[in-house]
């Protein structure tokens, strides 16, 4: 039985006080996309329209999480976590996203949540921006233009005078990467522009600095908080050693990785994706004059902890060059989820050790890390998701692995509580600890669920 490797080689546990957790974000679960004053934010536009997500599915009800919160807060009780990290919906507090005062039921909504997690012993994480700025805002430019920053500071002042006293835990921003590079070169995120690398870098920057300026103003409102932000991070490796697979590689990395590790933790942005983008045309000189003097100072402000999001690797090819003259590719994949994406654990560990020897970093979490698989209920309502145990098993030995070798992680989420609202996929992949049937609303607890319970009562070991 796959559980059984948990048992370290010394028999040891995960360290004391380990954060055990799961996570959530607003616009995946919430539903109730019009209710108590809630505006529209760019992920409710994008649903809505003709074509941009599978199905045609939408947030609109999602999990219902917005009623149904409280039996789903039973859930995480049962679950046993002591953290839970969620995001909060800016547009039920910020309709439009440039109101001076905020929507009180929108507040008052998180401020119930809070409390009952507190009353439950689980620790709220709070995670700003997962990505669902009021289209308000996209209206004036989006995270392209600078001033977005000043809507997003209200927001986060707004939150954490409201919040502060009972929320310690604080995420600015999730997986900057994807507002910035899904939805301006790929096209797949709202607003859906593609292969605009002005727009990509100015939103990267604007994103960054922005949490550069929201750490004071969080930390005056919510004494003795825990600060950070979460990154996706995704390790590469060249499909061959042939020089353009290797080339191709480093840009994957710049572009995924350090283009946002460097400018938090070192200063800078990564010289040679500027000088690619340059030579390229992709970008004019002058696109890069949006970064001021000292804006990277406080890009880099300090920060409690990085969260770290991982769920794959990705095996880079050098896709321009024609397959005669490349070199065949020599990586092998291994098995892949129900998403198509590649379980790979050991890259887990290999990030981890990577990120400790070239960051100076303090503490991290991993904030999320999961698998989609479609498993459903049987005639007795089990579910049997083995599949799933083994992923969130393999993963937490590798990151065990890397505590033992020095990487000060004190807290691991697993993605997610629910079946919930995949983004551009719908409902259509399932990462959830519980099912959810989309039409009657009814949760399931999976075996994974009793799985992840038992090994929290253990702290791993
Ligand atoms: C993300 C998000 C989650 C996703 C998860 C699976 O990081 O992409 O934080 O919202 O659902 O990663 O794709």
């Amino acid at each position: 039985m796959a559980e059984k490797c948990l048992a370290m080689k010394d028999g040891k546990k995960f360290p004391e006080n380990f954060i055990w957790g799961t996570a959530t974000s607003s616009y995946q679960i919430e539903g109730a996309f019009d209710v108590d004053g809630k505006g529209l934010s760019v992920w409710d536009t994008h649903s809505h329209t003709m074509g941009k997500i599978k199905n045609q599915d939408n947030g609109d009800r999602a999990c219902n999480h917005y009623f149904l919160w409280k039996e789903d807060f039973k859930l995480l009780k049962d679950l046993g976590v002591n953290a839970y990290r969620f995001s909060t919906s800016w547009t039920r507090i910020f309709p439009r996203g440039t109101e001076t005062k905020p929507n009180m039921l929108g507040l008052d909504f998180y401020s119930r949540i809070v409390d009952s997690l507190l009353e439950n012993d689980i620790s709220p994480f709070l995670t700003i921006n997962h990505w669902d700025i009021p289209q308000g805002i996209e209206d004036l430019g989006g995270w392209p233009n600078r001033n977005v920053i000043d809507h997003y500071l209200h927001y986060a002042y707004w939150l954490s005078k409201h919040l502060g006293d009972r929320v310690k835990n604080w995420i600015t921003h999730n997986e900057p990467w994807c507002i910035s590079y899904k939805g301006y070169i790929e096209g797949e995120f709202p607003p859906g522009i593609k292969n605009n690398w002005t727009k990509s870098i100015a939103t990267t920057h604007h994103l960054l600095l922005s949490h550069g300026m929201a750490i004071p103003e969080i930390k005056s409102n919510s004494l003795s908080a825990n600060v950070g932000i979460t990154l996706n991070l995704t390790p590469g490796i060249p499909a061959s050693s042939s020089e353009y697979d290797i080339d191709e590689c480093a840009k994957f990395d710049g572009v995924f990785n350090r283009m946002y590790l460097d400018p938090l933790y070192k200063k800078s942005y990564p010289q040679d994706i500027f000088d690619w983008l340059l030579k390229d045309n992709l970008i004019k000189k002058s696109d890069l004059e949006i970064i001021f003097d000292n804006d990277l100072k406080t890009i880099s402000t300090e920060t409690d902890f990085l969260g770290v999001n991982y769920y794959s690797r990705a095996i880079v090819r050098n896709k321009k060059v024609p397959k005669e003259k490349n070199l065949p590719v020599e990586i092998k994949t291994g098995n892949k989820t129900d998403f198509g994406w590649e379980i790979h654990p050991d890259s887990f560990y290999k990030l981890l050790i990577r990120i400790k020897n070239d960051y100076s970093l303090k503490k991290i979490y991993i904030t999320e890390n999961g698998c989609s698989y479609k498993i459903g209920p049987d005639k007795n309502k089990i579910i049997n998701d083995n599949k799933r145990i083994e992923y969130h098993n393999t993963h937490l030995l590798s990151l065990k692995k890397a505590i033992d070798s020095g990487v000060p992680c004190e807290g691991y989420f697993a993605w997610s509580l629910l079946d919930n609202f995949e983004w551009c996929e719908g409902f259509g992949q399932r990462f959830g600890l519980v099912w959810v049937d989309f039409d009657s609303l009814e949760r399931i607890p999976k075996n994974s669920f009793f799985w992840y319970r038992d090994l929290i009562l253990r702290n791993g070991g």
